[in-house]
């Protein structure tokens, strides 16, 4: 029962090419454009505690958790629940769980690579010097005259889904291992550099106040589900793409040490996405409460000014390009792993038909900002922000809700101390497995409970 399986499709080199994999899947959109509109939006301070605490509680646990079932199954997220759940004598409809995540993930992907072409396009824009003397009025007409425009969101959008595709195609190890051990480390610096450039802007001071002051009257059940959700997406959970990853993980490496790695390296990201930008916000005065449009209408403002700026921009809308593209192969791979293990056929085959599927729901998340804006599918939502809240807020949640009750409550306690391998440290593995099975499943209920916006998607009003 307790053999150790090797997974098909080929394992990292290492276990540090697990964490650097797996912070490529982690730091992308979600921390750099997501994290601080959502911040902005939700009262600031108060909302980042509550994040927090979210990670900690919540994010933390699962993620062990889901790194756990990938390893032990070695298998797509389907396939590894299915087998789990065959050995440890447990109901076969746990793969279903698998699913929800397939789902999920086509979701997210379609909304993400809309935003991953705009990374693109701003990359693009850097390189033909269209920062230059930017003020906020222009640089919001610059992100305006892009959403409003179906043609430049479906080109980019395109592009960002063909090479997804492509590097998901040509199998994960060579490229991807390479381009993520370069890139994200680069990544890192210039965002300090960012944060450094912050520290000397005007606005610094209200942002700090901002940041400082937590509004704990500006929370309701809507905010923390927020936070819950943002926590979630952020670090790639409840939906099979740590867990996929998890299956290609050496056996001799530490779940919790390389887990413990990737959530730090992603909240350290967010919280210096937060610091870069909101000192630029207030220097130039625009609303901390923008929305999405937030990250794009405000660095171009810095690169349009400062020396090397010009060269600064092109390098940042690219890497953010390369953090959009290595956190968007992971949301693809759950289900290409499942059709290529399913189905045969091979991997390209397998990448294209749910690549070209996402793309389909991407053109429509897309057009949802302009041509279709009209159509809502909830009350006052665009298909895009539709889209976005029923998986980072509901699919998610739910998803890893049922990760937790299934390592915590139905998988032999003696099967995963074995994959954790955790006899030095048995105290510490109680504390996990009791967060894991109360903490974070009565977390994610009790703000399920408490969210208004939930409850408005399930009754429909
Ligand atoms: N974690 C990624 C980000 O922050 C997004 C993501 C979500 C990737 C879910 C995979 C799975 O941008």
């Amino acid at each position: 029962m307790n053999e150790k399986r090797s997974s098909v499709h080929g394992e990292w080199s290492s276990g540090l090419i697990f964490i650097l994999a797996a912070t490529g899947s982690a730091v992308g959109l979600g921390n750099l454009w997501r994290f601080p509109y959502l911040v902005g939006e939700n009262g600031g301070s108060a909302f980042v505690i509550l994040y927090l605490a979210c990670i900690l509680l919540v994010g933390l646990p699962i993620i062990i958790g889901e790194v756990t079932i990938g390893r032990k199954g070695r298998r797509s997220p389907i396939n590894s629940l299915r087998l789990i759940a065959r050995e440890e004598g447990l109901n076969q409809k746990w793969a279903l769980v698998g699913w929800m995540g397939v789902i999920a993930g086509f979701l997210i992907l379609s909304f993400y690579s809309v935003v991953g072409g705009w990374s693109l396009y701003y990359g693009y824009e850097a390189l033909i010097g269209g920062f230059a003397g930017m003020t906020s009025d222009s640089a919001e007409g610059m992100f305006n005259g892009l959403v409003s425009s179906p043609s430049a969101v479906l080109g980019w959008h395109t592009l960002f889904m063909l090479i997804v595709f492509g590097i998901v195609a040509s199998g994960v190890k060579k490229g991807l291992q390479r381009a993520v051990t370069l890139l994200m480390p680069l990544l890192f610096i210039l965002l300090v550099g960012l944060v450094v450039y912050g520290v000397t802007t005007e606005g610094f001071g209200d942002a700090m106040t901002f940041l400082a002051t937590p509004d704990f009257s500006a929370l309701d059940g809507d905010t923390v589900l927020a936070a819950l959700g943002q926590a979630f997406f952020t670090l790639s959970l409840g939906m099979g793409a740590i867990m996929v990853y998890g299956a290609y993980l050496p056996q001799e490496n530490s779940i919790p040490v390389s887990t413990g790695w990737i959530v730090g390296m992603d909240t350290l990201t967010a919280l210096l996405a937060g610091f870069a930008i909101f000192p630029i916000v207030f220097t130039v005065g625009l609303e901390p409460g923008e929305g999405p449009g937030l990250v794009f209408q405000t660095l171009p403002i810095v690169f349009g000014e400062i020396t090397f700026g010009a060269l600064l921009g092109v390098v940042f809308f690219a890497l953010l390009s390369v953090a959009a593209i290595t956190s968007g192969m992971s949301l693809l791979e759950p289900a290409v792993a499942y059709l290529s293990e399913s189905f045969g056929g091979g991997r390209v085959k397998a990448a294209a038909i749910i690549s070209a599927l996402i793309w389909l729901l991407g053109a429509a998340c897309g057009l949802s900002m302009n041509a279709w804006s009209g159509f809502h599918l909830l009350p006052g939502m665009t298909i895009f922000n539709t889209i976005e809240f029923i998986s980072s807020n509901i699919l998610l949640p739910l998803g890893g809700l049922f990760v937790a009750l299934f390592v915590g409550w139905k998988m032999r306690t003696t099967t995963v101390a074995a994959e954790l391998d955790t006899h030095n440290h048995h105290n510490l593995f109680l504390l996990w497995l009791w967060v894991t099975r109360i903490v974070a499943p009565a977390a994610v209920l009790f703000i399920f409970l408490n969210a208004t916006g939930l409850l408005s998607v399930i009754t429909g009003e």
